[in-house]
């Protein structure tokens, strides 16, 4: 961009084919986000006044943002933050972007408990801690507790709850490790989690923006991408009440494995759930009785 005068048509009718070039599927988009953090503004706005011309600070930065996104870096992470259940989180480098999808966890779960009841839960995994602390808004009388074994992960989950005044119990665990579940013996009433899930096998069929952006922590899992539901599965039961639920988010085609997980450690109502794609996104069951 040179020193004449760029307006904000101007300068997203420049990025897009430019996004585009780089691969990006969402450019026009793209480009209207990382503009409207520059200019604080909305994104009506920018048509609303898009022949209002930049000055040179703002154009600076709008294309520090734009050659970020070039390179594949997430918009969620130019701008450190992302909208999940219609609220904002900070989100950072140690933290897993929130998905849409995992937003039919959440819907699932309070479904499951519609009324005023106080409970106690568990999210495993929490890294922005999008699914706990949405829970804690939908239900603040919940006592709600999550784990992540990324202490960086929990910092920022942190920062979210306090940000959106949700509080929540956070903790250092390895949910891999037996003694992170001997030592809440049948505290809650239910678990949730969206572990990590991916085979690392399946590494070279992801995306760039996630492969080289998105913390490994929270994408792959041994055992064929399994490992955690096989040990929630065996381990989850001992903190959970009698009749207590799990709902854990799986990835494609592993619902089939994911359900005999369960059946052969004694769940009972195991059932698989869509998303709004039709694709089997979560699985909920009932602890065995013990
Ligand atoms: C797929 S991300 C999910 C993050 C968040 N719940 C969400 O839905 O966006 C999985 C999370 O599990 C955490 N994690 C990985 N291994 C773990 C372990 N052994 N114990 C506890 N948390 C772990 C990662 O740090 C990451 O934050």
């Amino acid at each position: 961009m040179s020193q004449q005068i760029w307006t904000i048509k101007d300068v997203i009718d420049w990025s897009i084919p430019f996004l585009k070039e780089k691969g990006s599927p969402s450019a026009r988009l793209d480009a209207e986000l990382l503009l409207c953090d520059v200019l604080a503004c909305r994104r009506l706005d920018l048509y609303l006044d898009h022949h209002k011309p930049l000055n040179s600070e703002e154009r600076t930065a709008f294309r520090d943002r734009i050659r970020r996104r070039s390179q594949g870096e997430p918009v969620a992470y130019i701008l450190g933050r992302k909208e999940f259940f219609g609220h904002e989180f900070y989100v950072g480098p140690a933290t897993l972007i929130p998905r849409p999808e995992t937003e039919h966890l959440v819907e699932l779960l309070l479904k499951s408990y519609p009324d005023d009841t106080e409970l106690t839960g568990l999210d495993v995994g929490t890294g922005t801690g999008c699914i706990a602390i949405s829970l804690k808004k939908a239900r603040p009388h919940w006592n709600l507790s999550a784990w992540d074994i990324s202490r960086e992960a929990l910092t920022v989950a942190a920062r979210n709850a306090e940000a959106l005044e949700a509080p929540v119990m956070f903790e250092q665990r390895d949910a891999l490790q037996d003694s992170s579940w001997g030592q809440r013996s049948h505290a809650f009433d239910f678990i949730a989690s969206n572990p990590p899930y991916i085979a690392a096998s399946e590494r070279s069929e992801l995306p760039v923006s996630v492969v080289r952006f998105e913390p490994a922590l929270a994408l792959f899992a041994e055992e064929s991408g399994l490992i955690f539901y096989r040990k929630l599965a065996q381990k989850a039961v001992r903190s959970l009440r009698q009749g207590g639920k799990i709902f854990l988010e799986i990835g494609a085609g592993q619902a089939s494995d994911v359900c005999l997980l369960l059946e052969e450690s004694g769940w009972q109502n195991i059932a698989v759930h869509q998303d709004l794609a039709g694709l089997d996104r979560v699985v909920t069951a009932t602890a065995p009785l013990a």
